[in-house]
């Protein structure tokens, strides 16, 4: 249950106009925004938001109401769900009650083998005979024990875990659910991470929700991860956030980097405010959850075909929440982790020093490769470079971009 003065506060901080522009193609009429009406799909301008009012209406079929309402009768979402959905928006933490007496926390079942599991993963890295094959392969790519231990990092054998687990009293219905076992086809269980080094993954509370699981040299997958459960929801999360979300504010911007060495290795150069998003493409709720930390991005990817596609990705989700996006290019054939353990924490400051705004490097990539030329290809161009623009919920840094286009 969402209380009255919460639902409030969220209605007075809600960008109506940036919300329902998402969907509709809102253009400034005085003090209102006009646009075509979704609910009776028409093509004339008859619908009407108001910012300062807060609310939206159409003159054409009538429909009115405010932020909630549009979310609500537009996309069939449920009171609570639309509060929500525009609190995260917005940047604002309800505050719920609960309408029934407290129980406990279901995903609580999850967090505690969870957490049984970390603590074994962890002393088998760090002094089991049997995690021997882990710390060659740490101590190869030059992480101590001491920043693994800092980390959560750890070593999963190939069996030992259920059996150790039990003795705890978790049974292999609950290391099922927690995607420790998997259940094979045949029906027989068997231990989901074996032979792999092992990253804790925590969500921002500190809570141990999952594994991500390092092969040992080559081999596929490359990692493995924990599947989703209640717990652990990837594209609601980001990796490192419990570490990084002092130095986030402090420093007033974030890096945003691919995988979890990256990670771990800017921050053993002294680079502490860094997230990573859990192997998928940035998502609404990541984006949101980033802009409510700062509104400077820094994005840090592989600089090879598929990365620039996700930075450019990642980039329209910031901008649709209002952060800044600053693109970071890494010498060729280096990653984070790579540049970081030879370049130091002043190599990459001055990488960071020499990023360009996100509208610029796709204007760059675009004129290096002739795409400025001749009219067909510009017009094919400007279809590259409208979903930045249209992605960008600052007005400011919209009509910038659109002005640098133009001169493009
Ligand atoms: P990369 O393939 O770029 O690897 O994946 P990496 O982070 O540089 O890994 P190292 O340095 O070779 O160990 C980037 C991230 O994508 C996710 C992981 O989070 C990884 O860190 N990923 C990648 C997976 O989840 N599964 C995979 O099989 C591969
Ligand atoms: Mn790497």
């Amino acid at each position: 249950m969402i209380p009255d003065e919460e639902v409030e506060r969220v209605r007075e901080a809600a960008d109506i106009v940036g919300i329902i522009g998402e969907t509709v193609t809102l253009k400034r009429a005085g003090a209102a925004f006009r646009g075509p009406c979704p609910f009776h799909q028409g093509k004339n301008p008859n619908f009407s938001v108001d910012p300062r009012r807060r609310i939206y209406h159409c003159f054409k079929c009538g429909e009115s109401g405010d932020v909630f309402t549009f979310l609500r009768k537009r996309f069939g979402m449920d009171w609570p769900t639309a509060v929500r959905h525009v609190a995260e928006r917005s940047g604002i933490t309800i505050r719920e009650v609960s309408s029934r007496r407290d129980g406990p926390d279901p995903r609580e079942r999850l967090w505690e083998v969870n957490a049984a599991a970390e603590a074994y993963f962890r002393r088998l890295l760090q002094e089991d005979p049997g995690g021997s094959a882990g710390r060659e392969y740490l101590a190869a790519r030059q992480v101590g024990l001491d920043v693994a231990e800092r980390f959560g990092l750890g070593y999963a054998q190939r069996d030992g875990l259920r059996d150790h687990l039990a003795t705890l009293g978790f049974d292999d219905e609950r290391q099922l659910e927690a995607g420790l076992l998997v259940r094979r086809e045949d029906g027989a269980i068997r231990p989901r991470f074996r032979g792999r080094l092992m990253f804790t993954i925590y969500d921002v509370a500190s809570r141990v929700v999952g594994f991500g699981g390092r092969v040992i040299g080559e081999g596929e997958p490359k990692y493995l991860n924990s599947p989703e459960t209640i717990a652990f929801v990837k594209g609601r999360m980001l990796y490192g956030l419990n570490w990084a979300r002092n130095a986030i504010r402090r420093a007033d911007r974030v890096l945003l980097v691919e995988g979890y060495f990256d990670l771990v290795r800017l921050a053993m150069a002294g680079v502490e405010e860094v997230v990573a998003p859990l192997g998928t493409a940035l998502t609404p709720d990541q984006g949101a959850l980033i802009a409510r930390h700062t509104k400077h991005a820094f994005l840090i990817y592989d600089s090879d075909k598929a990365g620039l596609k996700a930075t450019f990705r990642a980039a329209d989700e910031l901008l649709r929440h209002g952060v800044a996006v600053r693109v970071v290019t890494l010498p060729p054939g280096e990653d984070p982790d790579t540049f970081a353990r030879s370049a130091g924490r002043e190599g990459v400051e001055r990488q960071l020093a020499q990023a360009v705004d996100v509208i610029e490097r796709k204007v760059q990539l675009l004129e290096r490769g002739g795409w400025f030329a001749d009219l067909h290809r510009r017009r094919q161009a400007v279809d590259h470079l409208l979903p930045t623009i249209r992605a960008t919920a600052d007005a400011v840094t919209r009509d910038l971009y659109l002005a640098r286009v133009a001169e493009a």
